[in-house]
């Protein structure tokens, strides 16, 4: 196994607090010693404990107050689905430089970065048997695959040029059970993804890598190797969820041709999913 070196776990700064995903992982970073400052621009639900900063991560300002002497960030706010391209070059391009820059500005020494499996949606899906680098080029199929793999290029810049430890997870499909056939290889559980970041955050290995965010899946076609080299050991498989799929769920189900073919499934279809704030 790799070797992987851990540091003392902190004071963190969590963007996009509000949102699904940090439901799931900031119960499992608290339980395991983290002091979380939560940051959106929503008033959360429930404030899960936390200290919270309501703020945009387009406020430089807030966003450097906010950040000083924090051990890390981790950089979830954004918009999770396919939106104008104004919409997502503001938010999640333009969102992602204002907080690395802000990192960098006080001083946080580590980034961990919400990238997504759409900055690579049109790779085809690998024959059996094989596996896809966590590394395997970008091949956005959507304006937010494209700003995924921009969040990346900004990541790899603010490692190379500042000496930033910066870790980008392609998360898949993070849902609290596999909900189609495609998701039997690409699920990541809720406690895989607070796992998943527990790893990111605690190894200090430093530099700039890309470790994709899958479960243990007997289905799965990604390599674990990124996975293995920041200490990350998904528990989960989505195949125990096999013969619960609905029966459309593997068949008819929108965008199964899509599944079959490209990694990003129905998003590298003419019609992906849209962001809705309604939603
Ligand atoms: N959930 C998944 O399966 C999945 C998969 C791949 C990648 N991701 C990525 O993980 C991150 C979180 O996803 P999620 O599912 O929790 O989405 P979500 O929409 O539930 O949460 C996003 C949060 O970001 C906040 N936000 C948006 N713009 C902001 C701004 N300008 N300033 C401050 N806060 C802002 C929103 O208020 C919201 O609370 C996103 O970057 C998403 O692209 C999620």
């Amino acid at each position: 196994m790799t070797e992987t070196t851990h540091v003392a776990r902190g004071r963190i700064v969590l963007t996009g607090a509000a949102g699904s995903l940090a439901r799931d992982i900031i119960p499992y970073l608290r339980d395991r010693g983290y002091e979380v400052l939560c940051l959106d621009q929503a008033e959360p639900a429930d404030p899960m404990g936390c200290e919270w900063v309501i703020a945009s991560i387009q406020d430089r300002d807030r966003l450097r107050e906010a950040f000083a002497g924090c051990a890390a960030v981790v950089h979830l706010a954004g918009i999770p689905l396919e939106a104008s391209w104004e919409e997502i070059a503001r938010t999640n391009i333009d969102g992602t430089e204002s907080v690395l820059e802000a990192a960098r500005a006080v001083g946080v020494p580590k980034a961990v970065l919400a990238s997504s499996i759409h900055a690579a949606g049109f790779t085809p899906v690998p024959h059996r048997g094989e596996t896809l680098p966590d590394d395997v080029p970008a091949r956005p199929n959507t304006f937010y695959g494209v700003s995924k793999a921009a969040v990346e290029a900004l990541g790899s810049l603010y490692a190379d040029r500042h000496g930033m430890d910066v870790v980008c997870l392609r998360i898949a499909s993070r849902f609290s059970t596999p909900q189609n056939e495609r998701m039997l290889s690409t699920w990541l559980s809720p406690a895989d993804a607070g796992r998943l970041f527990d790893a990111a955050l605690s190894n200090a290995a430093g530099g700039f890598r890309i470790v994709w965010g899958v479960s243990r899946n007997t289905r799965s076609y990604f390599s674990r190797e990124g996975g293995r080299s920041i200490g990350f050991h998904p528990e989960d498989d989505a195949e125990a969820y096999a013969h619960d799929l609905p029966a459309d769920a593997a068949g008819a189900a929108q965008g199964s041709e899509w599944d079959q073919r490209c990694i990003g499934g129905v998003f590298c279809s003419p019609e992906p999913p849209m962001f809705s704030r309604q939603a």
